[in-house]
């Protein structure tokens, strides 16, 4: 069970390794194949999750399970490389531990990629899109069971689940460093199967753009702390209902490891821009 006292305990130890940590820090969490994508982090203290006492550990090949802190041009960050999916069994609650931590630790804005699967036929797998907002198509939420007071009210407003702003400078960090960034919704499944075709025809008439299997529950889990969350999904496969084309776990890994360049180059221009 998560809660703050749980929350507290993992900190002391992240803390003790960590005694340079600032809490304006930014928090990044990356995903799928992205592991490479912020690596160049100077003073960078790195500590692997299993090295953590009572962080969950991440089971996925691809996924690093590693967390890194560190500065980039400057600016303290905090990466958690790897995730926790709730495909692997983890409870909606315990898959963001990572945002808890970084809540309980005063981060106030967390940038969230993923791997995801395109549903909208303009777009292509290489490309990145900015998360404008979500669709949790998971059945479960991480506010579920008792409210942490501390870290939210029992029924968080989710009318403007990705920061605004962020999304402003992402845009234009995008034309900075000329990234091309789509801009639509996504939606979260629970995996880890990949979808039927009726299933993606069904995820675009409800309007979403890409799928995958993490990020909303992770915005939810932020917005609930306050946090301002920005999410780029980086796009791996066309997901079309009538040419549907077979998805392997392993071409996803190297399609989202080809884009890490551009998903790294978008982050380090959108953290040089921040206050
Ligand atoms: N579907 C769900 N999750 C994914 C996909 C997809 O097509 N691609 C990468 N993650």
């Amino acid at each position: 069970m998560t809660s703050p006292e749980s929350i507290s305990y993992i900190n002391r130890h992240i803390l003790e390794k960590i005694d340079n940590f600032q809490p304006g820090a930014t928090g990044i969490i990356l995903g799928s194949g992205l592991g490479e994508a912020i690596t160049r982090l100077d003073e960078c203290t790195e500590l692997s999750y299993s090295d953590i006492p009572g962080f969950p550990e991440s089971t996925v090949k691809g996924h690093g399970g590693k967390l890194f802190y560190g500065f980039m041009d400057g600016t303290p960050v905090m990466v958690f490389s790897g995730r926790f999916h709730l495909y692997e069994g983890y409870s909606a609650a315990e898959a963001c531990t990572p945002v808890r931590v970084m809540g309980e630790l005063g981060i106030g804005r967390i940038f969230i990629t993923n791997a995801a699967g395109a549903l909208n036929p303009q777009f292509d797998a290489g490309d990145l899109m900015l998360i404008t907002d979500h669709i949790n198509f998971t059945g479960c939420s991480p506010l579920s069971g008792p409210n942490h007071e501390k870290w939210g009210v029992r029924f968080p407003d989710m009318s403007r689940v990705y920061c605004k702003e962020l999304c402003s400078t992402a845009i234009e960090a995008a034309k900075t460093v000329s990234v091309r960034l789509e801009r639509g919704v996504y939606v979260q499944v629970s995996g880890p199967n990949l979808e039927t075709p009726a299933e993606t025809r069904m995820f675009r008439t409800l309007g979403a753009d890409a799928v995958g299997m993490s990020t909303a529950i992770e915005a939810i889990a932020a917005v609930h702390m306050g946090i301002k969350v920005m999410g780029i999904a980086c796009l791996t496969n066309k997901n079309l209902p009538d040419c549907m084309a077979e998805t392997t776990h392993e071409a996803v890994i190297e399609q989202a490891a080809k884009s890490s360049a551009a998903m790294s180059a978008l982050i380090r221009e959108i953290i040089s821009r921040q206050d």
